[in-house]
């Protein structure tokens, strides 16, 4: 069910802001903004999470004029603190990318979007497949169908997963490797990059899907492990909590700073070399599992390793190895991982150092 739409009085109107009303009203919505000629109109759903927020900042910090739109569903990582220091310079739309009307609206005018608005959790999209396809595949299709319907299509950015992947035949994974989801999230993160292509392929939008792999650092949502997992562990160690590893925890990940994602999906945005196609994003490191623990007790200084029992449900569907090969992605645009786990870790650290209760606390700092 949609919970939020349109409606200008659902919106969050952060303190001396014009609003979304505003806007439809064609009146002057944005202000402060820095004025340039190359100005790009950016639009980004799910915008008050972790990657929307800091491909918000990057924008912001070029002059383009962005609009956010959240949900603000729980239990996602949406955090108006993640934008306190730009909130001056974006527009924030309170709305929901299953609302179609919003999509026409806010996708109209804009020159990219950036589509980061997702159901995040493996397990949720277990318990509960159709609210995980409303999001991420009834969701996407309405952003895709407004850009369609508009008179200059934006590019559509997309962040997919390497849940769509599932469990590698071989190692790195690239992008010729077959794809095998053991999810709904991985199944309908996989439909909603196929109706990019169709919609690149057929209507001439262009399109680009950077499947992540795991991102971790500031503005990571710090209350819920089921997702950002090294966030959590770095939430728990602080809080004296325990850093609790599934079984022997030696299955592998890759970790991806988000600096380095944010500057991934900048190259896709603005390369027209990257249009029409799917990359991986990733460190292409392959790390075991316990040893990111043991990176995120050591940075903190503090915190106790205890391992438990996998849940059944969750061992299921767990990948026992990952990690990517981003050649392509490195030809087509230039990009490349720069930042390791060890100097990613601290960074993150000294983040929630400063910050923690802003994250334990949503909403009441
Ligand atoms: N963080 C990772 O490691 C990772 C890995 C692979 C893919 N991704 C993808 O990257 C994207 C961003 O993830 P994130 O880590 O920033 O998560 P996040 O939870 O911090 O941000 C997602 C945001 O989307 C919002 N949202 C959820 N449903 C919505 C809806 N129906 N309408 C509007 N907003 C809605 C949430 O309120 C939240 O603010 C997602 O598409 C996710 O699937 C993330």
């Amino acid at each position: 069910m949609v919970q939020s739409g349109v409606h200008p009085d659902e919106e969050i109107r952060l303190p001396g802001r014009p609003g979304f009303g505003d806007a439809i009203a064609g009146k002057k919505a944005v202000t402060g903004m820095k004025k340039q000629a190359d100005a790009k109109k950016v639009l980004i759903t799910g915008g008050l999470g972790f990657i929307g927020s800091s491909i918000a900042r990057r924008c912001v910090s070029e002059g383009r004029q962005v609009t956010l739109v959240d949900a603000c569903l729980e239990p996602y990582g949406w955090n108006l603190f993640n934008i306190r220091d730009i909130s001056e310079k974006v527009r924030f739309v309170r709305g929901d990318v299953r609302d179609p009307d919003l999509m026409d609206a806010l996708v109209s005018g804009s020159d990219v979007v950036f589509h980061m608005a997702a159901q995040v959790g493996r397990e949720i999209s277990m318990e509960n497949p159709r609210l995980d396809a409303e999001i991420n595949c009834i969701g996407t299709l309405n952003v895709l169908e407004a850009a369609r319907k508009s008179l200059k299509p934006p590019v559509v950015v997309f962040a997919g997963s390497r849940g769509q992947t599932g469990e590698p035949d071989v190692l790195p994974v690239d992008e010729s490797h077959p794809d095998r989801p053991t999810d709904i999230y991985g199944i309908n993160k996989l439909a909603a990059e196929k109706y990019l292509f169709l919609y690149q392929q057929v209507y001439g939008i262009p399109v680009v899907s950077l499947r992540l792999n795991n991102v971790y650092g500031p503005r990571c949502q710090m209350h819920a492990g089921f997702y950002g997992i090294l966030n959590w562990f770095m939430a728990n160690a602080m809080t004296g909590k325990p850093v609790t590893v599934y079984g022997q925890g030696l299955q592998t990940r890759d970790y991806v700073y988000i600096d380095d994602v944010v500057e991934a999906f900048f190259l896709a945005a603005f390369n027209e070399k990257a249009f029409g196609q799917m990359f991986y994003v990733g460190s292409g490191v392959e790390t075991v599992f316990l040893d990111m623990a043991r990176q995120v007790v050591r940075a903190v200084g503090k915190g106790q390793i205890v391992h438990v029992p996998f849940p059944e449900q969750r061992e299921k569907i767990d990948i026992k190895r990952f990690v990517v090969n981003t050649v392509k992605f490195r030809t087509a645009t230039g990009w490349q991982a720069r930042t390791g786990l060890e100097e990613g870790v601290a960074r993150t650290a000294g983040y929630y150092r400063q910050w923690l209760e802003h994250y334990l606390n949503r909403g009441k700092t």
